[in-house]
């Protein structure tokens, strides 16, 4: 319960035009300021002014990340359930949340093109890219070893990049299946895959963002060093989620946060680093339960970065 004067301020942050377009956006994930500035054709001093006033009422959260700084909607309170009630009432054919959406569209389109861009330029080299800053061999024999034991029907590797985590799983499946929207990378991943003789494992042309039903159900979902280039991580697992059998599990290697900027310049990364406490927040969501976290600190003489392997479970488990 609250006093008459705190709910005349939440009510008041979230009555007014803008800030009602910003928690519609913000109830789709995730978004950095530059990109609300974008999507909504402000000024950069009115859009963070309007997101204050928001966050001062409790009806969003702030998460800086080096240079940047994220938004989303209140995971709880009583700005939360108000954010959340509001933002289910919007009409999708309102004209200006729609130019909204299709600005929002565009967006990631150009930014998953650079993406693409990026990767088509490292895909030959990218064996050698992915083993630096990180403790690449301790981290490989951790997702083994929670494989440890296990014949599974179907692993889906999605950003399957090269190919390398099917390759160092293969003793745990039956069939592997990689997805990656790369071609360069997959074709990389294709010569790699018969190299070795892995007859059980195929990859495919296809968008984390917008997963065919078909190619699960699946009992394990690896996605290794992929949620830090999207800027909603929690939409990528709320997708992946869709993909597993009930009781499936989700194993996420993914950096612990960092201040490297120049990841972001250079190496197409969105994210700084996922923190514990973000991933719990976007597993929830998603259904999924966080069952164990561990972290692998990078060697510090060579800028090194920590790396965190995640177990999640589809929270809809049988047993
Ligand atoms: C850093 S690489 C990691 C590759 C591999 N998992 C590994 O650890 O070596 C990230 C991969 O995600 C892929 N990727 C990025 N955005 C994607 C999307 N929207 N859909 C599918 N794959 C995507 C890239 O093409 C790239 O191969």
């Amino acid at each position: 319960m609250s006093g008459l004067s705190d709910l005349v301020g939440v009510l008041k942050a979230a009555g007014e035009s803008t800030r009602l377009r910003l928690l519609a956006l913000l109830a789709d994930g995730d978004h950095s300021v530059k990109d609300l500035t974008e999507i909504l054709d402000q000024s950069q001093p009115r859009v963070s002014r309007h997101l204050k006033l928001l966050a001062d009422a409790g009806l969003v959260q702030r998460h800086a990340e080096g240079a940047w700084a994220y938004y989303r909607l209140a995971p709880e309170g009583q700005g939360a359930e108000l954010a959340r009630w509001l933002t289910a009432r919007v009409d999708s054919t309102d004209a200006e949340r729609r130019r909204d959406q299709e600005r929002q569209a565009q967006l990631r389109a150009t930014q998953q093109a650079l993406a693409a861009d990026y990767f088509a330029q490292v895909a030959e080299s990218w064996d050698l890219l992915r083993t630096l800053h990180v403790p690449e061999a301790a981290v490989e024999g951790a997702v083994l070893a929670e494989m440890a034991g296990r014949s599974v029907d179907l692993l889906v590797d999605l950003g399957t990049g090269t190919g390398r985590m099917l390759e160092v799983l293969a003793p745990a499946y039956r069939r592997g299946v990689g997805v990656d929207s790369s071609r360069e990378m997959l074709a990389v991943a294709r010569s790699r895959l018969a190299a070795a003789g892995l007859t059980n494992a195929q990859v495919r042309l296809g968008d984390i963002a917008a997963l065919d039903p078909a190619i699960g159900p699946a009992d394990v979902i690896v996605i290794h060093q992929v949620l830090h280039y999207f800027d909603d991580p929690g939409r990528m697992l709320a997708q992946a989620r869709r993909l597993l059998k009930p009781g499936g599990e989700i194993l996420i290697v993914d950096f612990a946060p960092h201040q490297l900027e120049f990841l972001r310049a250079d190496h197409a990364h969105r994210r700084l680093g996922l923190s514990r406490e973000q991933m719990n927040g976007w597993a929830s969501i998603a259904g999924l339960d966080v069952l164990a976290m561990r972290e692998f600190p990078g060697d510090s003489k060579d800028q090194g970065l920590t790396v965190c392997l995640w177990r999640l479970q589809d929270r809809s488990r049988t047993d």
